[in-house]
């Protein structure tokens, strides 16, 4: 099985954006993690972080065909990006929205998500075990529909 991992705009600063919101964990900590769990539970990770809406996009048709699913961290393009919405629906993957901070306890135009309607679900205010929750919970979603 193989899972893509997509960050997208401003992860790449993680460790020094916002401590107070995001923690201080860097985004190569967090891959670090996401590729420990993804060992113990036999999945190939293809990972991703763009500060461009336009390089997700091209990332997500290019993998379609070498990704079981996705786990996304949409970052501010979940708020607004019609184009993602259409990027995830279109590659026909069954993916996990995942936030490190709790958009609902934010700003009022964080609660909206594009994409969530689409996602299979959403884990959003656990930091980095979002991403661990997200990739446990997708590759169990991916087991069952195999066994289908
Ligand atoms: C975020 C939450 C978003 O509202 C914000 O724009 C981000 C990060 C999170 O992981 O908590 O960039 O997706």
């Amino acid at each position: 099985m193989r899972i893509a991992v997509v960050h997208g705009p401003n992860l790449n600063l993680l460790g020094t954006r916002e401590p107070e919101v995001y923690g201080t964990a860097t985004l190569r900590d967090v891959s670090r993690e996401i590729g420990a769990l993804a060992e113990a539970l036999g999945v190939e990770i293809v990972e991703f972080q763009s500060n461009s809406e336009g390089k997700i996009l091209d990332f997500l048709a290019e993998v379609r065909d070498g990704a079981d699913g996705v786990v996304i961290n949409p970052a501010g393009l979940g708020h607004t990006s019609v184009a993602l919405l259409d990027g995830l629906l279109g590659i026909s993957r069954p993916f996990v929205e995942v936030h490190l901070s709790n958009p609902a306890s934010r700003e009022a135009f964080r609660r909206h998500s594009m994409i969530a309607p689409a996602a299979v679900g959403i884990v959003a205010g656990f930091g980095v075990d979002s991403y661990l929750s997200g990739l446990r919970c997708l590759h169990n979603h991916l087991l069952r529909q195999r066994q289908e």
